[in-house]
């Protein structure tokens, strides 16, 4: 048997008003994967952060390889031969690899840097992970996957023996997933503890090897994975069976919303497409295939160089989102902590946020209103959180998109552009996003919905556009839409499978 090299025992965790931490536990054996589970406010991150020293736990011991620690900062922590792989990563783009792995404590030697040996050294850690980049590249040039492998490296030159990933795929395009993984299971072998957190539960059955569930900061059990079906493991997160299918209702005679006609926006190159009321239509493609930027175009964030457009019949062409959210046009972006939320101001702020002129009224701010309406979105997605006066910052990761969605959605839109819109959601609550899009739909709004979940946008849209480098590749109805053929769309002209199909 391989033997126990992290132990947490009894963790306590208190906030103002929450507690995220309640005597859980977690036990990790060296060569092992060990998924880390719960909804959105579980307590994974809490549990993580308290592990590496970011926050001091109220109660409970960790034990390192037998023997008792307390980490009172990150540094530390890294000392001690535990790692965090952050979502969002701690690179500098401009430096090189060797540089970023080395950085802080470069090598040197009698005449100064010694820059061979650290390339040498780096080279080596690449290799050990097997991975294929050159340590003389500068960082800015490599893919997300790429750049992780970096901070992987910088963990096992620091010989780190456990190794924490909160969420690693979150904003990983789906072709770099596999190598990631191969990553991690060569670190399994190297004899690493590995805790990997994730709301992709295949995810979990493709690359863990046992699961421990916490639900509102406790302790809910252990098991192998190999004992859990998706079923299963669902129950064990949310408490009750959940019904994973995708709610759909067929749209109802409707008019053309937005009509889009020879759209380029660089990189977003001689789009046409229309969009109905009461109409989903997905976008899809792989990274880089201007989604988010055709969006952006739309939404008044970027300037078009060609192409025109309407808005409930009258010519569309915002210079500024305000512009666009006064014509009736919201996005709801794919980057909360860069784009969606202020951070330091509070949930009730941030979710009224695009809807202060609307808000306003005749007789100055409707702050029942306003109250009333905040409260409404806050039970309706479950978003947790002790009072509506609590700051951004302080939830979790999945509440905090919550609450850019809900500011989406207090606009109340004629058109919403959703992107990626169930990133970082827990299994239970994609449910009632997904139902909630199927509200919106009933009630006449036109929504675009831009994700990378193939099985998602297949399950709710009415219609599909495949983007490829910036291009329209081909609109594809529901009724014909199959996983092969978007695929054969999304990989491009170039592609064996692509050719042909195209059915625009
Ligand atoms: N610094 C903080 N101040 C106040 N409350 C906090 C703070 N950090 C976390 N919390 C609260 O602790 C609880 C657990 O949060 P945590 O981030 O650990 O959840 P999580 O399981 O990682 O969720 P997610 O899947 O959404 O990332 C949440 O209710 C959160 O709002
Ligand atoms: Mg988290």
């Amino acid at each position: 048997m391989d033997k126990l090299l992290l132990r947490m025992e009894g963790i306590s965790k208190a906030f103002p008003g929450v507690q995220a931490l309640d005597e859980a536990s977690l036990n990790v054996y060296a060569g092992e994967v060990m998924a880390l589970l719960g909804e959105n406010g579980a307590g994974k991150s809490t549990m993580m952060k308290v592990l590496t020293g970011v926050y001091q736990k109220d109660a409970g011991t960790i034990t390192l390889d037998g023997q008792e620690v307390t980490f009172h900062n990150a540094r530390q922590a890294q000392q001690g031969g535990v790692a965090i792989i952050h979502q969002e990563l701690n690179l500098v783009p401009g430096l090189r690899v060797y540089e970023n792995v080395f950085l802080g404590q470069e090598l040197r030697g009698r005449l100064g840097l010694d820059r061979a040996g650290m390339v040498a050294r780096t080279g080596e850690l690449l290799a050990r992970m097997r991975v294929k980049i050159d340590p003389r590249q500068r960082v800015r040039e490599l893919s997300i996957a790429q750049q992780q492998m970096v901070e992987i490296a910088k963990a096992l030159l620091l010989d780190a023996r456990v190794i924490v990933m909160d969420e690693p795929t979150d904003a990983l395009p789906d072709e770099e997933v596999d190598s990631l993984f191969s990553v991690i299971d060569e670190l399994r072998q190297q004899g690493k503890a590995i805790v990997y957190i994730s709301h992709r539960l295949d995810e979990i059955f493709r690359i863990c090897d046992r699961a421990t569930v916490l639900r509102d900061g406790r302790f809910m059990g252990e098991m192998p994975v190999s004992q859990l079906t998706m079923d299963s493991l669902i129950q064990m997160l949310v408490g009750r069976p959940l019904d994973q299918h995708f709610p759909y209702a067929s749209p109802r005679a409707s008019e053309v919303a937005l009509a889009v006609d020879g759209l380029t926006s660089h990189p977003v190159k001689d789009i046409s497409f229309t969009l109905h009321t009461g109409e989903v239509l997905g976008v899809t493609g792989l990274v880089g295939a201007g989604r988010t930027e055709l969006a952006q175009a739309l939404f008044g964030l970027r300037p078009w160089q060609a192409g025109s457009a309407t808005l409930q019949g009258a010519p569309y062409h915002p210079k500024s989102p305000r512009e666009a959210i006064a014509r009736g046009l919201y996005y709801m972006t794919e980057d909360r902590k860069r784009n969606g939320l202020v951070m330091g101001m509070d949930v009730r702020a941030n979710i009224t946020l695009s809807s202060l002129r609307a808000l306003r009224g005749r007789l100055g701010l409707d702050l029942k209103q306003e109250r009333r309406r905040v409260a409404a979105y806050i039970e309706d997605l479950r978003i947790k959180t002790p009072s509506m006066r609590q700051r951004a910052r302080n939830l979790s990761g999945g509440n905090q998109q919550k609450v850019v969605l809900s500011r989406a959605l207090m606009t109340r839109p004629r058109v919403l552009i959703l992107d990626e819109p169930t990133r970082g959601i827990d299994v239970g609550a994609k449910q009632e996003i997904y139902q909630l899009i199927l509200d919106l739909k009933a009630q006449g709004t036109a929504v675009m919905m831009i994700s990378s979940e193939m099985q998602e946008v297949l399950g709710m849209s009415d219609r599909l556009l495949v983007l490829h480098e910036g291009r329209l590749m081909g609109q594809i109805a529901r009724d014909s839409a199959s996983q092969e053929k978007i695929m054969g769309l999304i990989l491009g002209p170039g592609s064996a499978q692509g050719a042909g199909e195209a059915t625009a």
